[in-house]
Parts: C-alpha cells; structure tokens; sequence
C-alpha cells in the first residue's frame, strides 16, 4: 500500500487535501492525472449505465437539500455511527472497529506435571543455537511426546474461543487485516504481566457494540492500555451540519449530502412526469457526498469527501425483485471486469437478514481484495418502496405511479446500486501496480514499475514520442499525429531523455501504448510509427489509420 500511496503523489494523482498546512483528515485532491484517472471512471459508468441503456436517466440534484429530506429519510434520526471515546488519550475510535476479548488461562487441569513443563523448558533451551554451536541436539522420544500433547492442547484452547469464569482479564485493538492475531500478542503479554502460568485461552474477539457494561470497565483503551479509560459505545450522527441564509439559528441548519440517493427519490415525480419513462426504469446520479466519518482511513477507501455513483431501479411492487436484483450484481460485476478489475480480486459477500434495516429486502456487497483486506466496493440493495412512502408522507405528495397494462396506481420498489468513485479509483490502482525485473536495450536487469490500467479507464491513451527532439523532420511528423490524436483522446507528448526512459516514464502512470517517430517513419514508404504496448512491452508497426482504429476499438 505504501509503495501505491507514493506513485500516487510522484505522478500527480492523488494529493492530501491542504498539504502546505499539515493535511486534513479525510479530504483529498486528485491531480493532474488523478483527476482524469476519475473523470474517466465516471464516464464509462455513466456511458454504460445511462447513455448505452434505454430505460435508464440521468439526474443531478443539488448537494444541499430540504432537510425534511433528511427527516423523512431517517438519516437525522438514524445515520449513525456507534462511537466511543478514551477519557485519557482524547482519541476517538468507531465502536464496531475496536475489537476486544476476554483472557484466561486453560480451565481444565493441564496433565503435565511439573517436570514435563520442565523438560519441555529445556527442550525449547536446547534448540537455541548458542555462541559457536549451531548443532541442535536431537531430543528424546519421551520430549518430543510430551511436546506434541502440549501443542495438542494449546491448539484445542485456541479453538475454544470462550474463557469461563474471570478470566485473567481483556485485551483491545483496533480492527485491522490481523486483529485476532494482534489481540493474541497482547494476551501473551498479559500473561506475562500477571505471572500466569498454563495454557492461554484467548476467547472470540468481539466488537465494542456488544461489549455489556461490566465488560466497558474491563476493557483496555488500544490508547493507554488502561481498563476504565473508555466510555461507552454512543451515537454520533455521521451528516455534516451547515446554515443556510444570514442566521445561524435552529431553522437555518441544513446537510451536506450523505449519499445521492435522496435525489433520485424527491425528483421520482418530475421525472416521471417530464422524462417519458416505464417501469422498469432507473434514475442515475453522479455526484459529491459527504460524511463525517469518525475514523477516515486507508487512503481514500473511507474519506469525508467522496464521490458515488448510485442508480434507483424503479420496478413494479409485483415484480420479481429477487431476480432483479441478482441481475444488477451481476451487472456491476461485470461492469468492474470491463474496466480491467481481476476477477480474482471480487467477492460477494451477502448482508446477514438479522443485520439489514427493516424496509429492506436483501443486500449484497461486492467486495475488493484491497492491500488492507477484502472491503466493500459495491453495495446492491432491495429498498422495496421504504424511500418512496417516506417521502410521500413527510411532503404530503404522492409518489405513486400510473401503470396503463392495469390501470392501477402503486408506490414502485427500488433495487439501488451504489458505488463510490475514490474506491473504484483505489482498487484499479491496487489491482493494477506492479513492480518487475526487466532487461533494457544492454541487457543489463533493471526494475520497472508498471500500472496496469485498462485503455477504457487510463489517463493518458498514448504518448507519441518523437526518436530525437533536434529533427525537424521527426518533430514535425510527431506533433502532427499528436494534434490529430488530441481532438478525441487524452494523449501525451514527450521529447525529453532516451526512448527506454520516456516508455518507463508512461508504464509508471498506466499508458496503454507508446508511439515513437523515427526514422523508418520519415525514410521508409508507408508512414509507418513503433507502437509499443506498455504489457507486453511488445513493438509492432503501425500506420496512422490502424492506431486510430485500435483506439476506437479499446477506449470505448
Ligand atoms: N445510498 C446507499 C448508500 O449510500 P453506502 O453503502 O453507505 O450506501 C455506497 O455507500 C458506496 O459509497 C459504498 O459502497 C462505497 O463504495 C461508497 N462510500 C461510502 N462511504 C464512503 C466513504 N466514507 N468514503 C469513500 N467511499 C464511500
């Protein structure tokens, strides 16, 4: 992650927000080629998702709404996040992210006796290679038997996973691709502070929303490391507040958008009315939301300030919305494939019926394998006509709509995919970077550093690289290809330094394909460049008309 954090401020993609005053936390800015990288992850999805199909359209709403929308969606109510605070360190940490588990020591009395424990000492002493004598001595047979009961018991308390009685105490950490692990190594140390002796059991990690009260004073802060330093669990609403007008009183207050969804709902009606739509349809939006999101983290997976895209498929209250459903995930699934995800990298990972809201039917997440762990990309819900209804009743205006087949009136149901743009953004930088041993012009190994980005998504489609800068004839042959290539694709021109340094320079930002002007371009019949494709690293020879049509072929 580190190494993919560095390209992406080297090459200009993604910046911290307010970089020369220390940073802010959860905000970002993408840069020069950041910001194309995004834009061009926005318009395949809109391409595809709006201009490509015709039962879908296309919304922009303001970010600022009526806050009774935010009243009738539930959000000022219920868009919380469980939060608990260390009273000692000040930190602030996102409940369902602070895991914790009780300690104890092997229950059942252990059936070795004091000497095993002691051979069992002194065979793990033995193993040390000590100064100048690296022999292990073999071990007998009665130690290894002995070794292997204990093993057997130390793996049947780790799967225990539950402590009875007290327990020598707790241990905390923060949720992170190896916090059972992480927890397990506090054990071991609380072990040792305590003086313990026996088996260590380390019972199922839990998260702090079910930790009871006794528990809240036995856990330690991951801060101080302190039992009773942490509060309990409390609600913390998520929208960010702003006034709207000269006063900044209770009447004035408003929210900055926390998903864009809401837009599609309050304007169901305007587009029905205006937009000559049938059920089914969908209403997609692109656009900023904003939530304040305690615990921001892993670049730009969980920020304040994110970009989604969300569409509402509005479907008749009959339908078949289990069957409509899966077929919108397996739409964004493959609409991830399209734009270069390995398949290798997706999941499915289905909401528990226990965990969803009420009104809903069924979520499904498609899941990314980040370098962090696998995590939600995509989340596809059956909304059913919660939204709609809300709506309804908080303005007082129908939401109904008019089917002609059976002249009936009904509030539609709704399948919502919603995705976030800096996640998509982040998954193709971490499926795509690569770092490989490769052998320039002398044959001498060097590394290149490569982003695998499909041609669709790419922020820059081809370079055109003149052989020599100081060759008029060369120059003007290159500038004039890359001048035509401008007026449709995002191209890059560079005469600087040799010709292996410019395509390393292209195969660190993602360019597809490379095309150099040299000599057999101005002396030889044909008109003919070197085109070569940043994988591969492969060099073919290509007339104008071809590389036009290779374009409109990929970058689609
Ligand atoms: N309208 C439904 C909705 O907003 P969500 O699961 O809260 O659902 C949808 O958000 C998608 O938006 C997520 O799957 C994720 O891709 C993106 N997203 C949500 N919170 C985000 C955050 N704090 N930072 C970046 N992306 C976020």
């Amino acid at each position: 992650m580190d190494a993919i954090v560095a390209l992406a401020k080297r090459r200009g993609f993604i910046f911290q927000s307010s970089e020369i005053y220390g940073g802010f936390n959860g905000f970002f800015d993408y840069g020069p080629l950041g910001s194309e990288l995004k834009k061009n992850i926005r318009d395949c999805w809109w391409n595809d998702m709006v201009r490509r199909r015709d039962d879908i359209v296309g919304l922009e709403s303001s970010i600022i709404m009526h806050p009774k929308v935010w009243e009738a969606s539930g959000h000022v109510a219920g868009f919380t996040d469980p939060l608990v605070d260390c009273k000692a360190s000040k930190m602030r940490y996102r409940a369902d992210q602070l895991f914790f588990a009780k300690v104890g020591i092997h229950p059942e009395p252990i059936e070795f006796t004091q000497a095993d424990e002691a051979t069992r000492a002194e065979y793990f002493e033995r193993l040390k290679p000590r100064d100048g004598r690296k022999k292990v001595v073999e071990p007998s047979a009665k130690v290894l038997e002995i070794v292997a009961a204990f093993r057997r018991e130390e793996e049947a308390a780790a799967r225990a996973e539950t402590v009875s009685g007290e327990g020598i105490g707790y241990v905390s950490a923060l949720e992170t691709e190896r916090t059972t692990a992480a927890l397990r190594e506090k054990a071991e140390l609380l072990k040792r502070k305590v003086g313990a002796r026996g088996i260590l059991v380390v019972a199922k990690p839990k998260d702090f929303t079910d930790a009871t009260p006794e528990e809240v004073a036995l856990i330690p802060s991951p801060a101080t490391g302190n039992p009773g330093d942490l509060t309990e669990a409390r609600s913390f609403n998520m929208m960010f507040q702003t006034n709207v007008g000269a006063m900044t009183d209770a009447a004035s207050v408003s929210y900055l958008r926390p998903e864009t969804a809401q837009g599609m709902f309050v304007d169901f009606k305007n587009v029905v009315d205006t937009g000559r739509v049938k059920l089914p349809f969908g209403i997609a939006q692109i656009g900023k939301s904003f939530r304040n999101e305690i615990t921001p983290r892993n670049f730009i997976f969980r920020s304040r300030e994110f970009e989604q895209m969300e569409m509402e498929y509005f479907i008749h209250e009959d339908a078949d919305w289990a069957k409509c459903h899966q077929e919108w995930i397996e739409w964004c699934r493959q609409w991830l494939l399209s734009i270069g995800l390995p398949e290798s990298h997706l999941s499915l990972y289905a909401h528990p019926k226990a965990k969803l809201a009420f009104y809903s039917k069924g979520t499904v997440d498609i899941m990314f394998k980040y370098p962090f762990g696998v995590q939600e990309l995509w989340g596809i819900a059956a909304r059913g006509d919660y939204d709609l209804k809300q709506h309804a009743t908080a303005s007082g205006k129908p939401m109904e709509y008019f089917d002609e087949l059976s002249k009936k009136k009904f509030v539609p149901h709704v399948i919502e995919p919603a995705v976030g743009v800096d996640r998509i953004l982040l998954a193709v930088l971490c499926a795509g970077y690569a770092e490989e041993d490769v052998k320039d012009e002398k044959g001498n190994v060097e590394k290149r550093t490569v982003l695998r980005l499909s041609p669709r998504i790419a922020p820059v489609k081809v370079a055109v690289l003149p052989l020599l800068k100081n060759k008029e004839t060369l120059v003007g042959r290159a500038r004039a290809l890359y001048q035509k290539l401008q007026r449709r694709y995002a191209v890059f021109y560079d005469d600087g330094g040799a010709i292996g340094r410019r395509y390393r320079r292209q195969d660190e930002i993602g360019t597809p394909w490379c095309v150099t002007i040299d000599f057999d371009t101005i002396e030889k019949p044909g008109d003919t460049f070197t085109l070569r494709e940043r994988d591969s690293m492969q060099q073919t020879r290509i007339t104008e008309t071809e590389l036009f049509a290779l374009l409109e072929e990929k970058v689609y």
